[in-house]
């Protein structure tokens, strides 16, 4: 809308342009205005206004708004303008009549404001609202490997029992890895473990027993320790060797000690690891540095056996190497397969599933 002035104060203004008295002056068609004529174009814009104000449904609508009415050219400015040309002594009555109307427009303007920004906020606070009933979304956080799971529960009864847990060198010397364990460089045995040989003297280590080595040279007897870890052999990856695998070595040495203790240390930890229910068997085997020496097989009744490991009396020759008496003390050994341990466990029939790291595999675990 505009406020058509064009018909004040006399014929001739007829551009839709706000009046100033400048204008008028300069156009010659200054005329005193009349007062009822300023009352009735308040009013009109009152009336216009509170269409305005109906219609408002943003602060952008609010704004146009505001500047239609209360800008520099907007309606009360023309109102004031009008008031210019009143002769002086009429202009009080009509400014206050102008005056009101620009203060209820300011007062309106600012409440619709508040209204406007609570309407938004609540809005903004309905968009952004969480249902807490919500059933939340389960973002699995991982398990550990099935290979890790089974050496710590290893780790777990052997300490229970008393035994600390010693490491080695990945990357050994022929020395420890074979030489002190009794296995000279021309005995046969050394075929049993085919090696990564690194250097001259330094190997991938093939097993866990020059652990056994390191421990004994570095302390006097009584010794109780188990030694997880990784061992290397060039073994072709089929169903049950792979070149890396992992073992768990035990070893007790102290006055006393016979194949019955061995035995009982074994049954404890098959009854722990794998439950009640499964018959124990030794039959004679052969390793260098344990003397007799023995294969452990376990089966459940009328089931198949099972071999879990190899062990053994420490043989005289090893303590020898290591400084201890064999006549004062005695002690076995032994060393199981995690991978072999874990295949049992769970009945996985391919040790290179440990290895592929399928996710698919790995979370039944
Ligand atoms: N080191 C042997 C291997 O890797 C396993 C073993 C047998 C360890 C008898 C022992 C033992 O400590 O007494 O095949």
């Amino acid at each position: 809308m505009r406020i058509h002035f064009k018909a004040l104060p006399g014929k001739g203004c007829s551009r839709e342009r706000p009046v100033t008295v400048d204008r008028l002056r300069r156009t010659g068609l200054y005329l005193p205005a009349m007062l009822g004529e300023i009352e009735r174009k308040t009013a009109e814009v009152r009336g216009e206004w509170e269409k305005g104000r109906a219609g408002v449904e943003s602060l952008q609508d609010l704004e146009e708004l505001r500047v239609r009415f209360l800008g520099k050219r907007g309606y009360i400015a023309q109102l004031f303008a009008l008031l210019r040309t009143l002769p002086p002594e009429k202009r009080a009555a009509a400014g206050k009549l102008i005056n009101t109307l620009r203060e209820q427009i300011e007062g309106e303007l600012e409440s619709l404001k508040g209204q406007l920004a609570a309407k938004a906020e609540a809005e903004r606070l309905k968009r952004e609202a969480h249902d807490f009933s919500l059933p939340g979304v389960w973002r699995g956080i991982g398990n550990l490997h099935p290979l890790t799971q089974v050496r710590l529960e290893i780790e777990r009864i052997f300490m229970e029992m008393g035994f600390d847990v010693a490491s080695g060198p990945e990357v050994e010397t022929d020395y420890y890895n074979f030489e002190a364990l009794n296995i000279p460089a021309d005995h046969p045995a050394r075929d049993e473990w085919d090696s990564f040989y690194i250097d001259e003297g330094l190997l991938l280590r093939t097993h866990t027993s020059p652990v056994q080595i390191r421990v004994m040279k570095s302390k006097k007897p009584p010794v109780r320790i188990i030694c997880p870890g990784r061992c290397y052999r060039r073994d072709n990856p089929d169903a049950t060797h792979f070149p890396v695998f992992h073992q768990v070595e035990l070893l007790w040495v102290e006055k006393g000690l016979t194949m019955a203790h061995l035995k009982w240390i074994i049954e404890v930890f098959v009854r722990e690891f794998f439950g009640p229910g499964y018959e124990m068997r030794f039959s004679a085997d052969f390793f260098p540095f344990t003397e007799p020496s023995a294969q452990v097989h376990i089966r459940r009744a009328g089931g198949p056996w099972l071999e879990i490991m190899g062990a053994g009396m420490v043989d005289p020759a090893v303590f020898e190497e290591v400084g201890y008496d064999p006549e004062e003390v005695t002690g076995f050994a032994f060393g199981l397969g995690i991978e072999r341990m874990a295949m049992l466990k769970y009945g996985v029939d391919d040790i290179r599933l440990f290895f592929q790291n399928h996710l698919r595999f790995l979370e039944q675990f």
